[in-house]
């Protein structure tokens, strides 16, 4: 087991937003936090990566208990927070530099430029670049960091529908050679279902977990995502509270 949190709670002043949360997540799964806005999906990530502390509960990641900031999480933030005195390409190894591999960091981020639609951007500043265009630069960043857990908070979400699509398009192709354990937080529930082993649905306030659906499908496409319906039907319900 890669993580398990057991009776996370949380609340902000009076407001209890996490109630009795339990889940796991298995090495290498990609696993989906999907629940409605206002949920509590960015303070569970908050939590996990010590941005926030738990006031019950227990994570464990393997063996070792979690509390604080540690170096397994690469975390993308629901707002893409690029440095704007730094050049993109600068962003993007960012995590280089605070690692210390550098020229690993450089090669790889300039391979990939491209292929998230920002050849040509190496050297221009975050104001100069469409939300989206930051928005793929955070990413990039994230996925090059060399963390096991990729923690990611609505990271397609400023996209317009056509760059959103190729993004998870490339996410899926991208998934074997990350090589990661990813848990996915968003309220796109075709998103969920397109890129998830498992999703795991929360309700509103307090957030629980009131359902977990896992998907077998290795060989996903568009056409394979519009035929599932009965998944979607079936999400919905629970979203709702309803068994
Ligand atoms: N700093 C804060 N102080 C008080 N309430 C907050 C704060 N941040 C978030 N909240 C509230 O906590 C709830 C959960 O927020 P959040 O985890 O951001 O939800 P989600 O990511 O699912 O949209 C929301 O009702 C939000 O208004
Ligand atoms: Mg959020």
């Amino acid at each position: 087991m890669k993580l398990r949190v057991n009776g996370l709670e949380f609340s902000y002043e009076n407001k209890k937003i996490l109630d009795q949360m339990d889940f796991f997540v298995k090495e290498g799964e990609f696993v989906s936090l999907l629940g409605p806005s206002g949920s509590g999906k960015s303070t569970i990530l908050k939590i996990l990566t010590g941005v926030l502390m738990p006031q019950q509960g227990q994570i464990m990641a393997d063996d070792r208990q979690i509390y604080g900031v540690t170096e397994l999480f690469a975390y993308m933030p629901q707002n893409d927070l690029l440095f704007p005195w730094k050049t993109i390409l600068e962003n993007v190894c960012l995590y280089g530099y605070v690692h210390g591999s550098l020229e690993e960091v450089r090669r790889e981020a300039k391979e990939n430029f491209s292929l998230f639609g920002l050849a040509g951007y190496e050297d221009r500043y975050p104001s100069e670049l469409s939300g989206g265009m930051r928005q793929r630069a955070a990413f990039l960043r994230t996925a090059l960091c060399r963390a096991d857990i990729l923690l990611l908070d609505e990271p397609f979400g400023a996209l317009d529908v056509i760059t959103r699509g190729e993004m998870q398009d490339w996410l899926i192709h991208m998934r074997k050679r990350l090589n990661k354990t990813v848990i996915l937080v968003t309220h796109d529930m075709d998103e969920a279902i397109y890129l998830s082993d498992r999703i795991l649905i929360l309700n509103e306030s307090p957030a629980r977990i009131t359902g977990e659906i896992v998907i077998e499908e290795k060989q996903r496409d568009r056409q394979w995502l519009y035929g599932q319906g009965e998944l979607r039907k079936e999400i919905h319900r629970r979203i709702m509270g309803e068994s």
